[in-house]
């Protein structure tokens, strides 16, 4: 994928495997990819696709059982994979900010919400006062256009609506002026006025800071309304990875083709019931040996089954992983 400037994250054949009972899960086989500074890149597949393990991978938080079996993973021109625990620190706490899902289970419940803001700033900037931590808390507050932010210092997590808690999580991610923000799924548990508030957030965050953001989300609605770039992810691989109207308007992977089908139309409402993709996704105990969505595609070929096609560069920042997308296939370009 050319994009100009150099990339902030670049990821390179990253295989990620959790080791369990049952044998190696291989969560994340071979994904390759760049983010640069001041784009939102929307990370997208069904559940289990590999979205939240990659990037757990690039913070290196992964679980126990969870190893990085091979790949590289580059944030700044530095090698993540070789980072000592002070290095790690480091990112985490200044280079990388993560925002999740459910922010009950990240904010703590018994603490309000000024306090755990300035907490977070004075563990990384020690010489601070009080008194500085909690007037730039109040500025981190308005950035994430909490209303009265002054008074909300004061406000418990359960006073709070699901709305809100979320751009508190914001606010803490943010505190220490990362300059990668991964947002895992952080609309699912919204509503979808509440959900388009905080994706309005998200763009201007951006805006504001120049600061790359990775939203991870099922949901290619969110995508078109808020990030540049795509990455379409399944059974641990990418699919597809392009500009936001690369993916929708010359949508070159079958599966991609099933997500985008089953993004609710207003058309539909009362009518047909939503699509979805049939089948279930590939168990990763023991991956496909060809494409992995080979089982759900209504347009396999033998090859698909027994060999994993290559990428198929179609534009200078759109790619995918289709043999339907080999110049030697007769049926290229039929109008899909
Ligand atoms: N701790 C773990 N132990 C074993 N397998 C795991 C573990 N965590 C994740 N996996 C497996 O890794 C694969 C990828 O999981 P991942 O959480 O990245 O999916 P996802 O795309 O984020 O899905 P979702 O949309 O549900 O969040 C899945 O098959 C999952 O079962
Ligand atoms: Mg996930």
């Amino acid at each position: 994928m050319q994009i100009p400037g150099s990339p902030l994250l670049e990821v390179n054949h990253l295989h990620t495997s959790f080791f369990t009972f049952s044998g190696e899960v291989q969560a994340v086989r071979d994904v390759s990819f760049r983010a640069h500074r001041g784009e939102i890149v929307g990370v997208v597949g069904e559940s289990g696709s590999g979205k939240s393990v990659t990037f757990l991978s690039v913070t290196r938080l992964l679980s126990a059982s969870g190893k990085i079996v091979g790949g590289e993973v580059r944030f700044d021109g530095e090698n993540v994979l070789a980072m000592s625990h002070m290095q790690l620190r480091k990112l985490r706490n200044q280079g990388i900010g993560m925002v999740f899902q459910e922010p009950m289970t990240s904010l703590n419940p018994t603490m309000q919400i000024g306090v755990q803001i300035v907490e977070r700033i004075r563990a990384f900037n020690k010489g601070i006062s009080n008194q500085q931590a909690r007037a730039q808390a109040v500025r981190l507050l308005e950035s994430v256009r909490i209303p009265e932010a002054k008074n909300q210092l004061k406000a418990y997590p359960y006073e709070l609506s699901g709305g809100m808690r979320q751009r508190v999580m914001f606010a803490i991610a943010i505190a220490t002026g990362p300059k990668l923000l991964i947002a895992d799924e952080p609309t699912t548990a919204l509503d979808v006025t509440i959900q388009s508030q905080i994706l309005k957030l998200i763009r201007s965050l951006r805006n504001d800071t120049n600061v790359c953001i990775i939203l991870i989300t099922h949901d290619l609605g969110v995508v078109a309304e808020t990030c540049e770039r795509v990455i379409v992810m399944y059974g641990g691989m990418i699919m597809e990875e392009g500009l936001v109207d690369e993916i929708f308007y010359e949508t070159a992977h079958p599966y991609t083709i099933g997500l985008r089908k089953s993004i609710p139309n207003i058309n539909q409402l009362g009518g047909d019931r939503l699509y979805s993709v049939p089948g279930s996704p590939p168990n990763l105990l023991n991956p496909p040996q060809g494409c992995p969505f080979y089982a759900r595609c209504d347009q396999a070929m033998r090859i698909c089954k027994q060999h994993r096609p290559p990428y198929y560069q179609l534009s200078p920042t759109h790619r995918s992983m289709c043999w339907l997308l080999d110049p030697d296939y007769p049926g290229r370009g039929g109008g899909r």
